[in-house]
């Protein structure tokens, strides 16, 4: 007979999956279950309402009736997708990069940056991140126990009655040399940067490139959104030799081609970083979908030729236009996006009437939340509530805010713009 006390409950999950809160995604798919008004506009979640590009769906399409394409892949990634994605990046780190040292493949971007943190984070390693921030980073970086220090972006002090730039969310570089201890070990910047759209400047990672090199520390760029600028865009590891050396950039096929569902995604710097990027992607997933790498590889390989790059941004432009036209017309103020597909609409204009139900879940929640909850059951249009990408002493920054993603089809914008027009009789400026 064994002499070993019981263990306990053998179905206690761990504490890194264990005790979240109720998610953003569950929320609103709950209230727009719940809602009077079906079917629901949804512009809430980062994902297209449209295809992706007919060359790169030919190419996904004949990639499966390749016998090789069928099996692994090597854990590095395909040899035609790491070329094609080092040419394709060649002009803007205008520099030739070496696909088989400085170019992983991974399994979407996240996984890459899941797989950047476990590849260099130690228990107790601090990691800086802006906020907001995309919230996978939170349980990325605490997976391998890595420590969280935040530095909030600070929007425009009258952001609630004035349409401003994205580029007037600012670092407090005070704050942030000052949130730099001995423990730190990388810093996450994210340009074009979702929620906010704010594309950081030259100076702005250039300021950011000194505090790196000054206290040793890798960077860590989500560029996620790179394709789609509308204004001048830096990659911060085309500064300098010394902070190439120090940096991670990250992409993402599946972004740059509307195909988030392919899950492909890249990192690119120098061999001594991605080499253990690419180890820890082999433990964590060995390797990634081969023939979406395939047929991502034919993607890089032809959008410059067709004019892809330009028409892609050209577009999404013309549906940030088309979009926020609307809150022109109903003199809501928003943060002109410089980058990416989100906007951020400043709604401490709209007056929900006091004795409004929301449910429990949500009427203990900052006021972006009961916004999120009352577009919904009032004009049947889903939007996401920002602060869930704050920590909890800075929500007070972002909950008059709502972020709306764009990448949906004209007729679909159309329709959300009626529906918001609704708003009308809530508005009190
Ligand atoms: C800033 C940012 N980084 C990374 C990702 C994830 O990219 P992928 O779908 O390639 O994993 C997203 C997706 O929404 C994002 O917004």
């Amino acid at each position: 007979m064994s002499t070993t006390a019981p263990r306990g409950d053998p179905f206690k999950p761990a504490a890194r999956v264990a005790g979240q809160r109720q998610d953003v995604w569950t929320i609103v798919n709950e209230a727009a279950a719940a809602s009077p008004v079906q079917p629901i506009v949804n512009m809430g979640q980062g994902f297209f309402g449209y295809n992706p590009p007919k060359f790169a769906l030919d190419a996904a399409k004949a990639a499966l009736d390749r016998v090789d394409c069928n099996q692994y892949s090597p854990t590095k990634g395909r040899p035609r997708l790491k070329q094609a994605i080092a040419d394709a990046h060649e002009a803007s780190f205008g520099r030739k990069l070496d696909p088989e040292t400085e170019v992983t493949i991974t399994t979407g971007a996240n996984e890459g940056m899941l797989s950047a943190f476990m590849g260099f984070i130690e228990p107790g390693d601090e990691v800086i991140i802006f906020e907001p921030f995309f919230d996978q980073y939170i349980s990325n970086i605490e997976m391998p126990g890595g420590k969280i220090r935040y530095v909030p972006l600070h929007p425009p002090k009258d952001g609630a009655v004035r349409t401003s730039s994205a580029a007037e969310w600012q670092i407090d570089f005070e704050e942030l040399e000052k949130t730099i201890n001995s423990k730190t070990k990388m810093i996450v910047l994210n340009s074009p940067h979702n929620p906010v759209g704010k594309v950081f400047s030259r100076a702005e990672l250039e300021r950011i490139g000194e505090l790196a090199i000054k206290y040793n520390l890798i960077i860590l760029s989500d560029e996620v959104y790179d394709r789609l600028y509308y204004v001048p865009f830096t990659r911060v590891a085309t500064l300098s030799p010394e902070l190439y050396e120090r940096t991670l950039t990250v992409g993402s096929a599946g972004k740059a081609f509307y195909a988030t569902g392919w899950r492909v995604g890249f990192l690119i710097g120098p061999p001594h970083l991605i080499k253990y990027v690419a180890a820890a992607h082999t433990r964590i997933c060995y390797s990634s979908v081969s023939p979406l790498q395939e047929a991502a590889a034919v993607a890089f390989e032809q959008a410059d030729k067709v004019g892809f790059w330009d028409a892609s941004r050209a577009e999404m432009k013309a549906k940030i236009e088309r979009f926020c036209a609307v809150f022109d017309e109903l003199g809501l103020p928003y943060s002109d996006p410089e980058g990416g597909y989100f906007v951020l609409v400043n709604m401490a204009a709209v007056k929900m009437p006091e004795d409004y139900k929301f449910p429990p879940h949500v009427a203990n929640r900052p006021r972006d939340f009961k916004l999120c909850w009352f577009l919904i059951h009032e004009v049947g249009v889903a939007a996401i509530p920002p602060t869930e990408f704050y920590t909890d002493a800075n929500t007070h920054i972002a909950e008059d805010y709502l972020r709306f993603a764009v990448c949906k089809n004209d007729d679909v914008l159309e329709t959300a713009k009626e529906r918001l027009r609704g708003l009308k009789k809530y508005i009190r400026n």
